[in-house]
């Protein structure tokens, strides 16, 4: 990056307090909208959805071309660095990921992060296509997961209930895990670095399932490996802000914030808005953080929410997000009524 970026999103992921918040959705695009079932239908899977430049593209635009947000997210899944280093992945409609479940951490050839990442190069090419098409209030944000949610879907084989698999490989072994763990770390650096490098102005750390760990398996594979992450990335973009989201770490956001050296905070829904604006705002920026079943609600209830969630956070530096991803049964009236809520400056909702 050169010189300061002045979109909003990066000014309020700075640290600035705007009169306006900014705002963009995880998940933004996706299956509620018409338009992205139309081209899923189209293409053989989902993984050709992320790996075509056109089509990244293309999805990643569908969104900001309805609702007009301050940010566009980079259409790609986390999934993508396990792919990258030759993990079999597959996307069953409407079932969620599968790869072929990692048995030993140990005995895993795998090849160079840097020779595994060059082979995402079709996500760099719609990241410059992307950056490209965006005017120039709209910021462009890139993404990971971090090394912990990755490390679980590679050792569960895809979601999972309990965790009971990568958590008994992280107590039993931590010397073999960990080494999981840090080529998750320098994979995800190089991920990010060539991510940013191609244009995006900001970038979040997914650890959807950082909640499910005790205090010092939560310090050991959440907090280090972002903590080491994050001063990768910023020792070469100082000015590129990093927003990490350690969903349902609950008490442990205070220890997250204070420990990994991220700008901005991600709020999961559960968390309230008077601890946060208390406890973690003083110390980082944060996002979020409205239940994505009040954004499919819809209505008076969502209006109310909306405006006591802007109350609590928009006096201090704040982004507008969901506490979790869109959900596809979402109409998208709902989201073009949150578009109208938050186009008005703060307390005029
Ligand atoms: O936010 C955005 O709009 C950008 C795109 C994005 C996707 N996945 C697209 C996607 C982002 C940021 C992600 C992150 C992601 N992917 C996370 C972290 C956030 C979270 O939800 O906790 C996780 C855990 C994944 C892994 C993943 N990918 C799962 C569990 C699933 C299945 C669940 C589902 O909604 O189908 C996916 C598939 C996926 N990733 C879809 C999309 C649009 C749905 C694909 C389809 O069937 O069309």
């Amino acid at each position: 990056m050169t010189g300061v970026n002045a979109k909003p999103l990066v000014r309020a992921l700075s640290g600035e307090t705007l009169a306006r918040p900014p705002w963009w959705l995880m998940r933004q695009a996706g299956r509620y909208l018409p338009e992205y079932r139309a081209v899923r239908a189209r293409a053989r899977d989902f993984l050709e959805l992320c790996l075509t430049p056109s089509l990244a593209a293309e999805l990643t635009l569908q969104p900001l071309r309805r609702f007009h947000m301050d940010a566009a997210i980079l259409f790609s899944d986390i999934l993508l660095l396990p792919h990258a280093f030759g993990q079999k992945l597959v996307y069953h409609e409407g079932e969620g990921p599968r790869l072929d479940a990692i048995e030993d951490c140990s005995g895993l050839a795998w090849p160079d992060p840097a020779a595994a990442i060059a082979r995402l190069e079709p996500v760099f090419a719609a990241i410059r296509r992307i950056a490209a098409m965006l005017d120039g209030d709209t910021a462009l944000i890139g993404f990971a997961g971090a090394p912990w949610t990755v490390a679980a879907y590679m050792v569960e084989g895809g979601g999972s209930r309990d965790f009971r698999r990568v958590k008994t490989r992280a107590y039993q072994d931590p010397p073999a895990f960990g080494a999981l763990i840090d080529l998750l770390v320098e994979g995800t650096i190089a991920f990010l670095m060539a991510q940013i490098e191609a244009g995006a102005e900001a970038v979040q750390l997914f650890d959807s399932w950082a909640g499910v760990l005790p205090e010092p398996a939560f310090a050991r594979w959440v907090i280090g490996p972002t903590r080491r992450i994050v001063a990768a990335v910023k020792s070469r973009f100082p000015l590129c802000p990093v927003i990490g989201f350690p969903r349902g770490a609950g008490v442990l956001y205070e220890r997250y914030v204070a420990e990994t050296g991220i700008d901005a905070v991600a709020l999961d829904t559960a968390v309230p808005t008077g601890y946060a604006r208390a406890r973690l705002q003083p110390y980082v920026v944060v996002q979020g953080n409205l239940d994505p079943v009040l954004l499919l609600a819809g209505g008076e209830p969502l209006a109310a929410a909306v405006g006591e969630i802007r109350q609590a956070l928009g006096g201090g530096p704040y982004v507008f997000n969901l506490g979790h991803g869109v959900l596809p049964e979402t109409p998208p009236e709902n989201v073009a009524m949150l578009a109208d809520l938050l186009a008005r400056p703060l307390g005029e909702e």
